[in-house]
Formats: C-alpha cells, sequence, structure tokens
C-alpha cells in the first residue's frame, strides 16, 4: 500500500501504522498480492457515495478489469443494483459477480440500454476505464454522481457531482474485511495469471491491453 507505487520491492520502509494490515489467516501471497492496491482503491474511490441507499443503481465503465472485479462486489454487499461495461465474452462473468445489466462498450447503442435499464439515469457512475467520464456523465440522472478512477475532468453537467478517488478516506477495516471476504469465499479475486519475475517485461505488456480479466501477479 505505498503511497507512490513501488510495489515490486522484496523489502521496504513503510509507516507501520498507515501502510501496513496483517494478513488474515488462510490468504496466500500471491491473493495477498493481488489484494491490497486494487481494494483501497475501489474503496476510496466508492467511499463519496456513502449515502447511496440499498437499491441505488450504479453503472461501472470498464467493469471486468482488477477495479471492476471488486466495485461490483463491493456495490452488491451495498445493496446497490449494478450494471457494467465490458467486451461480450466478460459479460457471464460480470453477472457473475452479481452485475445485473451488463453492456458492449463497443456497440454503439450501449448508453440507449443503460437508459433503459434506468430510465431516468442511474444514480452514479464509476468511470473505470480512462476517458469514459464523458460516456458516464451521459447515463446518470440528474444530480447524480460521476466518480472517475482514472482523473478524467469533465465539465459537470445536471447538477451531477464528479469526484475522484478519495485518498483521505480510512478504509482499513473495510479492507481487511475484505481480504478476509477473500479467505471465506465471500469475495472473488480474480487472478487472470501468476507470472515468474522473469516475465515482468511481458506482464507488463499484457497489462497495457487493458484487457486484464481482474490481476495480473508476479511471483518473485
Ligand atoms: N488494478 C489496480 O490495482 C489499480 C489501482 C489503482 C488504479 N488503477 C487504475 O484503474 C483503471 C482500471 O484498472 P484495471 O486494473 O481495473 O484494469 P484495466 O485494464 O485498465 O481495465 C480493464 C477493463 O476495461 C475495459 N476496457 C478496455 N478498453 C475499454 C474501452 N475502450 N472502453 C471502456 N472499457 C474498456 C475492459 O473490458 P474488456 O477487456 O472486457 O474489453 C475491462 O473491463 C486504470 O486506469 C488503472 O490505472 C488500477
Amino acid at each position: 500500500m505505498q503511497p507512490k507505487g513501488g510495489t515490486w520491492a522484496e523489502f521496504a520502509v513503510v509507516d507501520a501504522h498507515s501502510l501496513i494490515l496483517p494478513l488474515p489467516d488462510g490468504l496466500d501471497m500471491e491473493q495477498a498480492a493481488a489484494l491490497p492496491v486494487a481494494g483501497n482503491t475501489v474503496l476510496r474511490a466508492l467511499a463519496p457515495l456513502g449515502d447511496l441507499p440499498a437499491g441505488a443503481t450504479l453503472f461501472i465503465a470498464g467493469g471486468a478489469g482488477a477495479i471492476g472485479t471488486l466495485a461490483v462486489q463491493v456495490a452488491r454487499r451495498r445493496g446497490w443494483r449494478v450494471a457494467a461495461s465490458a467486451s461480450a465474452h466478460n459479460h457471464e462473468y460480470l453477472r457473475s459477480l452479481g452485475a445485473e445489466m451488463t453492456v458492449d462498450y463497443h456497440d454503439d447503442g450501449w448508453i440507449e440500454e443503460i437508459r433503459g435499464w434506468a430510465p431516468h439515469g442511474v444514480d452514479a457512475a464509476l468511470a473505470v476505464h480512462p476517458g469514459t467520464s464523458a460516456d458516464a456523465l451521459r447515463v446518470v440522472a440528474d444530480n447524480g454522481s460521476v466518480i472517475t478512477i482514472s482523473g478524467d475532468s469533465e465539465p459537470s453537467e445536471r447538477g451531477i457531482t464528479l469526484s475522484m478517488i478519495d485518498y483521505a478516506a480510512d478504509v482499513r477495516g473495510e479492507l481487511l474485511a475484505m481480504m478476509e471476504g477473500v479467505v471465506s469465499g465471500a469475495v472473488h479475486l480474480e487472478i487472470e495469471h501468476v507470472h515468474p519475475f522473469a516475465e515482468a517485461a511481458e506482464a507488463l505488456d499484457r497489462v497495457r491491453t487493458r484487457h486484464v480479466r481482474g490481476k495480473l501477479v508476479l511471483r518473485l
């Protein structure tokens, strides 16, 4: 959980009080490597939606990566109804995580499909894939919320609140609960592949395609 990245180090000096969490019994090192950065990001990104009641609707733009995989599940646990975009081959996967509605961002009509599912617009959208905030704005209801993971900046409209990851939010308790959920089976952690360290460059190339399902892990 280092604030400036650098998570490939075998040894690092960090603030034990703010940056270290105990690993729950039963979480192996590969799962432990895959969870905190994405989990931390998702929980901090969703922090501004803390008041959204059960039954509210959330659209996740780019739902099958590491961020989307956890965001769908956190949203479902809060009782929100979830729609998410990804390529068609990932739709069954997204539904297995709890998404109620899936759309393919390659299809021209996906915005209308979301509008059909939530006729007044969704209450909130999480713009995961870079550049998706503009599209997210188009499916959000008046006075709703768009949260951007990648830091897109769009002019707001119709009273919609645009926000970014809340780096000040303290999500350690929720992150610990998420890790315990992986151990108990309540949270699904998707690891597309575990690479030996010698394949780090190939792994990065795969990440750059932006089509990894869940996470890649390097084994030191
Ligand atoms: N992973 C982390 O731990 C982490 C932590 C902090 C921040 N972030 C940031 O969060 C963002 C998402 O990261 P990620 O790891 O979840 O994976 P990612 O590889 O950036 O995103 C994968 C998802 O984006 C979809 N996608 C690909 N091209 C798209 C497009 N043109 N329009 C809409 N969706 C598209 C993919 O769908 P298909 O494959 O189904 O086509 C898949 O659902 C990135 O900007 C990343 O830098 C990630």
